[in-house]
């Protein structure tokens, strides 16, 4: 049974009535299903024949509870700033839990991350490598370390998510990496763990996967070749999730068969960073009508949520159902702006969108925004962030409160010459 589904023509997620949870708790905000995260992470876990560790990508949502979720299933978390470092260990990760990944590492991230034991730094150039071996010096311990390769494949996916690209800032050009393992293997402490890739997010074609990781097959053969030791492979995330029925997204076994039909036999540990996969589908936004506008051009559905809750439409110009929280109300053939209040044209979730009718204060739920929703949301328009729910079974609980106007000052100040 899908978690999200209409029963009795009210839409609920798990056996949560969201008409009935709007009633108790202001819109807008966002609801996860735990059933639904935990689905994910078994189907794509129980994919794979061969020993594989899922460090799951928590830039697509760092809520507390959605990492400690995760953790108690076994995941590790791949992080990407000292901000993340910092929120996995209030999770419950440990320092061996953590990859940190990602470009632009300052000193203190660094330091930060090389203190916390971290299991593994993916590192994104040589000038990055040799800040690490440096610190780790300092510090005095040796610290593990993967060279992140770019193998200039194109994922084939939205162009400000593709980053396996040679014109991309990511990783290092496969030319460059026997002189970078050199380097590294020269450097007193820096101990060679592993390599990674990771080519884009959203993908939704097996090809590029099956590019990238044919080339990543090759550079082990090589270095083992000349005598370094590659004890694991991260492949990165980005498998891509349907956000219509319509889509034709790999499955969980063909994602996995291809990454066995490669690395089943190399003798190397595999990781794989998922974000997206793995929580996207558990997320709705619930959002209540303010206002129904007709022009003569358009009918515009206003509603409380705007582009600051949630930025993927605009941004991407992604695709994202929304569903009415009744379902009964007969469908209309007339089509819909879904658009928020904030004072910009781009402010929209939907355009020429087909909708049963709705009234004023007519709840309805934005679909697939468990990843990269909340987490890309800002204060623009002194709007505070919305608050979080997660549901389990009949329960629901609060994970992030909503934000007050008063805590969104708070560090403000006049200028004393004012
Ligand atoms: N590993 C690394 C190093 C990454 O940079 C990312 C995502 C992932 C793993 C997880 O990728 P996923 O499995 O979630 O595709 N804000 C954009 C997506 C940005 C993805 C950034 N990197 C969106 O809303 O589509």
């Amino acid at each position: 049974m899908n978690p999200i589904e209409y029963k009795n023509n009210q839409l609920h997620i798990e056996k949560i009535n969201i008409q009935e949870l709007s009633n108790s708790n202001q819109t807008p905000f966002y609801c996860y299903s735990e059933e639904s995260i935990i689905n994910q992470y078994d189907g794509l876990y129980s994919a794979f024949d061969m020993d594989i560790k899922i460090f799951y990508a928590m830039k697509a949502n760092s809520n507390l509870s959605i990492i400690k979720l995760l953790l108690n299933k076994g995941s590790g978390i791949d992080v990407v700033s000292g901000g993340e470092i910092e929120r996995a260990i209030r999770a419950g990760a440990k320092g061996k839990d953590i990859i940190y990944s990602g470009i632009g590492k300052t000193d203190e991230e660094l330091n930060y991350a090389i203190e916390s034991k971290v299991h593994c730094i993916n590192v994104e150039s040589q000038s990055e490598l040799i800040r690490i071996n440096d610190i780790s010096k300092s510090l005095g311990v040796k610290q593990n370390i993967a060279i992140r390769i770019n193998p200039d494949v194109d994922a084939k996916t939205h162009i400000k998510i593709t980053t396996g690209m040679a014109e991309n800032k990511f990783g290092i050009e496969y030319d460059y990496t026997e002189s970078i393992y050199k380097i590294a293997a020269d450097l007193k402490n820096i101990n060679i763990a592993g390599i990674s890739v990771h080519i884009g997010s959203q993908i939704t074609s097996l090809k590029p996967f099956k590019k990238a990781y044919t080339i990543m097959y090759d550079i082990i053969k090589n270095l083992r070749s000349i005598g370094h030791k590659i004890d694991h492979v991260d492949l990165g995330g980005g498998l891509g999730v349907s956000y219509t029925t319509e889509e034709n997204i790999p499955t969980f076994k063909e994602y996995a068969n291809l990454i066995q039909s490669i690395f089943g036999n190399a003798d190397i540990k595999v990781y794989i960073e998922p974000g997206r996969l793995l929580v996207a589908n558990s997320g709705l936004l619930i959002t209540k009508v303010t206002d129904v506008k007709t022009t003569t051009q358009k009918t515009f559905i206003i509603v409380d949520a705007a582009m600051n809750d949630f930025i993927r439409p605009t941004l991407y110009g992604s695709y994202h159902e929304i569903l009415p929280i009744k379902n009964n109300l007969g469908t209309s053939n007339k089509v819909y702006d879904i658009v928020g209040p904030i004072c910009e044209t781009g402010d929209y979730f939907a355009k020429n969108r087909k909708m049963n009718s709705v009234k004023i204060g007519s709840i309805i739920a934005i679909k697939s925004v468990g990843a990269y929703g909340s987490v890309q949301s800002s204060n623009y328009n002194s709007r505070p962030q919305i608050a979080e729910i997660l549901v389990k079974d009949d329960k629901y609980e609060i994970i992030r409160e909503r934000v007050e106007v008063k805590d969104l000052i708070k560090q403000e100040k006049i200028a004393t010459w004012l």
